[in-house]
Order: structure tokens, then sequence, then C-alpha cells
């Protein structure tokens, strides 16, 4: 069967399970923020109509001051990139043909980017057994032969967040090996205040390069706006490699403002930690293996039925629910499902579905 790459495909599923075409389907695949994207948003693009008759500014100065303010960072150590998806590729452009490990089950693209960049890449894995644990040990091993590690933090599929004390030894003992470590933190607005994202040690780290997206919070896959922060002397590498005008204009108006709307992060962080905690909770209860995640989305596992992911995955689908088939993920194999947070109401009905699977299966 040729699955999807990426979530977010409602109807490529449909066509491959061949359902009918008109049937309402639950999307839980994709994990963007199901409140989003802000109210205002649509008419501040209208507003930003005209700036599509010129050429962005090459900087992007208003934009990359607007977030090296937001991230309290100086503004050299800032790149605004056409999405995650281009800090990816540019990072890798920047180790082509050294050697990299990669921390899987993670992201697909940043096996491509090595792949694509010539990067002799080595996988190593997530503790399954012990709640996706970072393997450190094993990894500290093959440091003096790695020139850079790619990482995901918060971790997708898995939701989960290697803890700050690791990924500080992981810096230390890089900075001796000359090992860069890339962090990916897409999905870092979705974490509790209570974990930071790890910008504050870009000005102590000089092998810290931090990945980030605008896409999940805000909802704006279509808009496409990333950005890398890393040492001003990489970040005037990348410069150099990015494609002119990468980054369109009506995105660069729209950063800005953005940033500014704190009352929206703030209102998708109660909403997330309401529903993510009640949603695991009873899950649980259901005997359903749910990964330890702190972010809008978590891969699931019936504990009761280990081998019949694909099966369960097809009655949700049969019932309306589609969600993240795992089978392109290194480690997972396919024996688990990533399922997004959504609304109250749409988590019930994932539960009420889930629960009839328990009483039948
Ligand atoms: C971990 C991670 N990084 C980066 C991206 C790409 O983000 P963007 O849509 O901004 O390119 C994704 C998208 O799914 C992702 O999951």
């Amino acid at each position: 069967m040729k699955w999807p790459n990426h979530g977010g495909q409602p109807e490529t599923i449909k066509q491959l399970f061949k359902m009918e075409k008109g049937m309402e389907i639950l999307d839980f695949s994709a994990n963007l923020n199901p409140l989003g994207p802000p109210s205002w948003l649509k008419e501040a693009l209208r507003d930003s109509y005209d700036t599509i008759t010129r050429y962005p500014e090459p900087a992007y100065s208003s934009s990359s001051v607007s977030l090296a303010n937001h991230e309290g960072i100086e503004e050299n150590r800032l790149l605004l990139t056409n999405g995650g998806a281009e800090a990816i590729f540019l990072v890798a452009k920047y180790f082509e043909n050294k050697k990299a490990l990669i921390v899987h089950p993670t992201f697909l693209e940043y096996e491509r980017a090595c792949h694509h960049y010539h990067i002799d890449v080595e996988d190593v894995f997530f503790e399954s057994e012990n709640e996706f644990q970072l393997p450190l040990k094993y990894i500290f091993e093959k440091l003096n032969k790695t020139d850079v590690i790619f990482l995901c933090r918060p971790n997708n599929p898995t939701g989960t967040v290697v803890k700050e004390e690791e990924l500080q030894l992981l810096l230390e003992e890089g900075k001796k090996t000359g090992t860069s470590i890339v962090v990916d933190e897409a999905f870092v607005e979705f974490l509790p205040s209570s974990i930071p994202s790890l910008s504050k040690w870009l000005s102590t780290y000089s092998n810290l390069i931090l990945l980030r997206s605008l896409t999940k919070m805000y909802t704006i896959p279509g808009l496409r706006i990333g950005y890398i922060m890393a040492h001003p002397n990489i970040i005037t590498v990348l410069k150099d490699e990015q494609i002119p005008w990468s980054i369109n204009s009506m995105a660069d108006a729209i950063v800005p403002k953005l940033l500014e709307d704190t009352t929206f992060v703030d209102d998708t962080k109660t909403w997330l930690i309401d529903q993510s905690q009640y949603v695991s909770k009873t899950l649980t209860a259901l005997d359903f293996y749910v990964s330890p995640s702190e972010v809008n989305f978590y891969i699931l596992q019936d504990k009761v039925h280990l081998q019949r992911t694909n099966e369960l995955f097809q009655f949700l689908l049969r019932h309306g629910i589609v969600t993240r088939h795992t089978h392109n993920f290194k480690g997972l194999n396919g024996e688990f499902i990533r399922i997004a947070i959504r609304s109250k109401e749409e988590n019930e009905q994932l539960l009420s579905v889930l629960r009839k699977w328990r009483n039948e299966s």
C-alpha cells in the first residue's frame, strides 16, 4: 500500500481505502492548532494585498527584528525561512557531505534533506520501551564520528520532550567533538510555560542550531513561515545559500502582527492543557498506550491488541475519523497511530469511537 508521506491528507486516505467521496471526515492526522488561524488574519492578509506588487525586502528586516525581539536574541542570530521545511533543507546544505545522526522516530524531512545533500546518516532510536527517552549514552559513543545530530523537541510524532539537562550534556560534549546539535522546535509554542525553548542557550553554545515554524501554532501551512536561530557565523553562511525572495511579501508583512497576538497563544495553551489531560486520562483508562506528550498530538497503541493497529486505523476511518499512520516513521513501523488533540466536541467523537472499538474488539 502507498501510504501518504505526511498527515493532513484525508482525501488521499479516502481514495486509498475506497471510501465514498462525499463522506464527512474528521481530520485527526494533521497536527495543526484546531483553534486557528487567528480571527483577524484574513482581514490583515487583505490589507497586505498591495505588498504583492513589490519584491519583498531582501533582508525581511521588519519580520526579522520582530522575531529577534520576540526571542530575546540579536538579529544576526536569526534567518527567516520559507516554513520550517526550508530551514531543514538549508541546514542540511550547511552540512553537505558530512556525517549525521538522526534520532527516530521523527519527522521524515531530516532524512530526505540529508540524502539530498549526500550526508552520511546513521539512525539512532528513542527508547520506545522507556517512554521515548533519548539514548544519551549510545549517542555519546558516536559523537567523535558525528558532525551533526538532528533532533526534534517536542518530537513529532511522539510529542515527547528531551530533558533540558540531557541536551545540555549533549551540547557540552558536542563542543569537544565538534558536533552541532540541530533541534527542530516547530511545536515549541504548544509547550507548557514550565518547559522553555532552548533559545536561551544560543549565546553559550555555538554548536546549537534551532529550527522554528509558525505553521503549527497559527494554522498557516499555506503561508510558509519559519526561521533558524544559530551563531552569527552560521547564519551568514545560510543567508548566502538561501534563494532570493524566498519568503513572500504577504508572509513577511504578517509576522510582526502574529507575534503581537499573545492572547491567541495563551488561549491555545488553555484549550490544550484542558483537552490533552482529559483525552489522555480517558484513553489510558480504556487500556490504550498514549505517549507522554507535552503538545497537541500523541501516538496511541491498543495495549490489548498490539498487532491490530491497521485494523484500528480502518475502524476509525469507517467511523469518519482519519488519523496519521506510522508506517513511514522508523522505529514505529505502523504499530502506533498518531492522533491530534482537537476541539472538545471532536475529541468526544474520537473517544466514543474508541470506546466502541474496545467493546467490539
Ligand atoms: C517537526 C516538524 N518540523 C517542521 C515541519 C515543517 O513545517 P513547515 O510547514 O513550516 O514547513 C513540520 C511539519 O509537519 C514538522 O512536523
